[in-house]
This record gives structure tokens, C-alpha cells and sequence, in this order.
């Protein structure tokens, strides 16, 4: 299922740019994806302090807030991520400019580090916002920072909503497009809710299902929904997984791990790859199903991790061409 995130960056709780994520938000529920709404002034979220720890270490040196505890998770699983917010002083508020700033450590994951979210072929970014006055250049500031901000998470900035002289709580609902809007710019995302799902189940959601699904994001760019979990998920990821993806130049880190039942409960996978789960994973009618027989490399040595992850990569990149959506893998250490 298309996941949604919403980042509402007005101060103001029933404002005009919560009117707009809320349109756009239910607009995109009714055609079938999963949205969720943050409030970013709700957030406990410290500014960014320029120390230079994320791009020599990968992470951000604040690792309890709610961006380390929440948000880049949520940024590394959506499809969608929407950016909304007032023009304050030709930028955005100070709430949602701190997150902003924040995913510079997913900046210095790719530039720094190299490492590539195997989300990016895909993940989309939209632009919502409004401002009181008419100037031409009014949203100038928002663009451009919209602009790099996409580009630190790996979205492609695929459509904006702006309005001029919206100022007051309520101005926006008197406003003739806002449907004829979001309409068009949902429609923009109707390639990402036509995708084929394919579940990869293992027993933990550690490893090699996590590998797997990394592998095909690449692979399958938006054609394929490539999903994972556990019969009995992990607290984690397995970092010598985390370890051997890296050294194929894709980023493992903030990945959210689920239960099969919490994987299939709002959505129907067209074909479920199951990897040492088989007899824990539901039998659900007119879903394939595929078995590979694969060793459990968690506690193993690296070696053993290593060899599991080649293997997976040719599956994957097997069952990507009897797919027919496969794509050149040649990016993935570009
Ligand atoms: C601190 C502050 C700065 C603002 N700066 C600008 C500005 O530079 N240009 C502008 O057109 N509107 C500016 N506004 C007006 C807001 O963009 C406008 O009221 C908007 O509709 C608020 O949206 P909201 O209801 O979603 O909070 C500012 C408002 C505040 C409170």
C-alpha cells in the first residue's frame, strides 16, 4: 500500500496548511493509500548544531529526539513524503525548518558516505504551502528548500500547491481550486497505488528479508511494492547485514520491522517469497507463493552474511526479470 507522509509545518493546528495536507491527505486515503499526518510542532525535535558528527559518522550526534526516534524511519518508508507549510519570513517555520535541517544526516549518508537508500528510484516529494501576501517571488525561499531537502531524502520533487494572499485561519477554504489541486496533483501519484506487492517474509525481519526487499526496491524502481517482515520480528536490523549492504553502496539504516500479520492486515501482496518462515507465514488465497531455501545467516560469520546477500541478489534480480520490471542495477554504486 502507497505509504503517505505528511509533514504539517504550521504552528498553527487548524490553519491554512492544514486544511491543504488535509485535502490532499484524505484525497489520497480514498484512493487507497495509508497516510499519516505529523503535527511538527507536537515534535521534540533539537536544531541541528553544524558539529559535523553525521557526516563523519553517519547518524546525528541527538540520539534520543523524536527525528532519531521517529522521523527518519518514517522518511525511509514512505513513498510519498509531503512537505507543508506558511511562508515565514520567505521560509518555512521554525519547527519544520529544524527537521529540515536535521536530514542532513541522511544527506551525509549519501554524499559523505555513499551509501544509497534503496527507496529513492521511487519516493516522491510534494510541496504544500501559502502566504499572505502577492509577491511573485513569494515562494521562491520554499522551492529551493523544498528542492534539497527532497534531494537529502531521497524523494523526487514531483509537484507543488502554492497559494498567494492566504492569510488569515479559514482564507483557504473560500478558495475556487483547491479541489481541481489536489486532484491534479494526486493523480500524479497513481503509478505508485498500480504497483504489484511482493512480500518478502523471513523469521526475524532482520536479514535476509530486508536484503531481499532492498534488493528489489532498486531493482523494480516504482513497478513493484517490495515489502518485508518477520514471523517474529527482531528490535532491529542485524548490523552485519547493515555491514555487507553497505559495501554494495545501499543504506540498511532506519528500517521498520514488522510482524507477516501486520504486513498482509491492510494490504494483499500479489506474491509472498518466503525464506525459513513457510509454515508461520498465512495462507492467503490467490497469492503466489515461493520458497527459498536459504540459511539464516544471523550470529554467522560475515563470510556466511555475505554469501546470503549474493545470493539474494540474483533471485531478486531473477524474479525481477520474470516480473518483466526490472532495470539496469548500475545505479546502485553510481
Ligand atoms: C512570523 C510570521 C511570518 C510571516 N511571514 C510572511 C512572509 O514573509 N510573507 C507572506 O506573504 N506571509 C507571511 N506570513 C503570513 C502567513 O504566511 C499566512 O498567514 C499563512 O496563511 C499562515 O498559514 P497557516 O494558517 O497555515 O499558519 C507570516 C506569518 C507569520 C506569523
Amino acid at each position: 500500500m502507497m505509504y503517505v507522509l505528511g509533514l504539517q509545518g504550521s504552528p498553527r493546528a487548524k490553519g491554512n496548511t492544514n486544511f491543504l495536507i488535509d485535502g490532499l491527505l484524505d484525497h489520497l486515503r480514498a484512493k487507497g493509500a495509508e497516510t499519516e499526518k505529523i503535527n511538527v510542532r507536537r515534535l521534540r525535535v533539537e536544531p541541528c548544531i553544524g558539529c559535523g558528527y553525521c557526516e563523519e559518522k553517519g547518524i546525528c550526534v541527538f540520539a534520543d529526539d523524536d527525528m532519531t526516534a521517529r522521523i527518519y524511519s518514517m522518511l525511509r518508508r514512505a513513498d510519498v513524503v509531503v512537505l507543508a507549510g506558511p511562508v515565514y519570513f520567505y521560509n518555512f517555520p521554525a519547527h519544520i525548518k529544524a527537521v529540515i535541517d536535521r536530514t542532513q544526516a541522511l544527506w551525509s549518508r549519501k554524499y559523505r558516505h555513499s551509501l544509497e537508500d534503496p527507496g529513492r528510484p521511487w519516493r516522491k516529494g510534494i510541496l504544500l504551502s501559502v502566504g499572505a501576501t502577492r509577491g511573485k517571488n513569494l515562494f521562491d525561499g520554499m522551492k529551493l528548500t523544498a528542492r534539497y531537502f527532497f534531494d537529502a531524502v531521497g524523494a523526487d520533487y514531483t509537484d507543488s500547491i502554492v497559494y498567494h494572499r492566504i492569510e488569515a485561519p479559514g482564507d483557504l477554504t473560500h478558495h475556487p481550486g483547491v479541489a481541481d489541486d489536489i486532484q491534479s496533483c494526486a493523480a500524479n501519484l497513481d503509478s505508485l497505488l498500480a504497483r504489484k506487492k511482493i512480500l518478502f517474509a523471513c523469521r526475524e525481519n532482520a536479514c535476509r528479508s530486508q536484503m531481499a526487499a532492498g534488493f528489489a526496491r532498486y531493482l523494480a524502481g516504482d513497478r513493484i511494492e517490495a515489502l518485508s517482515a518477520g514471523s517474529t520480528p527482531a528490535p532491529r536490523v542485524n548490523p552485519v547485514m547493515q555491514e555487507v549492504m553497505a559495501e554494495k553502496g545501499i543504506d540498511m539504516a532506519y528500517r521498520t520491522l514488522r510482524s507477516i500479520e501486520d504486513a498482509v492486515s491492510g494490504t494483499r501482496p500479489d506474491m509472498i517469497v518466503t525464506m525459513g518462515c513457510g509454515e508461520q507465514c498465512p495462507y492467503i488465497p490467490g497469492v503466489s507463493y515461493v520458497d527459498w531455501d536459504l540459511p539464516d545467516p544471523a550470529g554467522q560469520s560475515i563470510d556466511l552474511m555475505r554469501q546470503v546477500r549474493d545470493e539474494i541478489e540474483k533471485r531478486v534480480r531473477q524474479l525481477m526479470d520474470n516480473q518483466d520490471g526490472s532495470e539496469s542495477l548500475s545505479k546502485e554504486n553510481s
